[in-house]
């Protein structure tokens, strides 16, 4: 027999793109004042797309989002569809800290600007497949990054100084621990527009 061929099915997507001199906003962010959480290090400022240092940097992200919305997702099927920003803030880490699993609630698409080359985020998507009624799994150390990685379809996604990485905001994401000092940027954001105007039922305008 020959070995059967696995093919991923119902992929989502993430969008990626770039933007340069990472460094300048490294240096400018460190000066913000930050609160240490359970995991890492937090920006008190959550709206730091706001500050005049960031205008470059969130205009490419307003584009970015533009762009998908036009052209990419599905719910935006006229022209008086947009976004607003919601949160912005910045997350630091230091050696060995890393994100648990979350996801952004209260969002729709999130992002992630990377300002340094270090471990990946992760994205995870349940796997059909894993039922956790099984005996076969009941006797799995639940902890293990083996059964977390039965329970989920998983994409690494490289965190590269210079990058721009957007994602469904319910899509679970996490992080392995820093390998160094890491900073990012991450954003909520809501669409806005006229939804659904020859459904009355459905219809809803944001
Ligand atoms: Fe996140």
């Amino acid at each position: 027999m020959n070995d059967p061929t696995r093919i991923e099915i119902c992929p989502t997507w993430v969008v990626e793109q770039t933007f340069d001199n990472p460094e300048y906003y490294r240096q400018q962010l460190l000066d913000l004042e930050y609160r240490e959480t359970r995991t890492h290090y937090m920006s008190l400022n959550s709206n730091v797309l706001d500050l005049i240092f960031m205008s470059d940097l969130k205009e490419i992200i307003t584009d970015t989002l533009n762009y998908l919305i036009e052209k990419l997702d599905k719910d935006a099927e006229s022209d008086a569809v947009g976004f607003r920003f919601l949160q912005s803030w910045v997350n630091r880490y230091t050696e060995g800290q890393s994100a648990p699993f979350h996801t952004h609630s209260n969002s729709q698409f999130s992002g992630v600007c990377f300002f340094d080359d270090d471990s990946p985020l992760i994205f995870h998507r349940k796997d059909p497949w894993y039922d956790d009624k099984l005996p076969i799994t009941v006797i799995g150390n639940s902890s293990s990054p083996n059964t977390v990685f039965r329970k989920h379809n998983n994409y690494s996604h490289e965190s590269k100084a210079g990058s721009i990485v957007i994602f469904p905001s319910t899509m679970m994401h996490s992080t392995v621990p820093a390998k160094g000092d890491r900073m990012s940027l991450a954003f909520n954001t809501f669409l806005t527009g006229d939804f659904c105007e020859d459904k009355t039922f459905a219809r809803i305008q944001l």
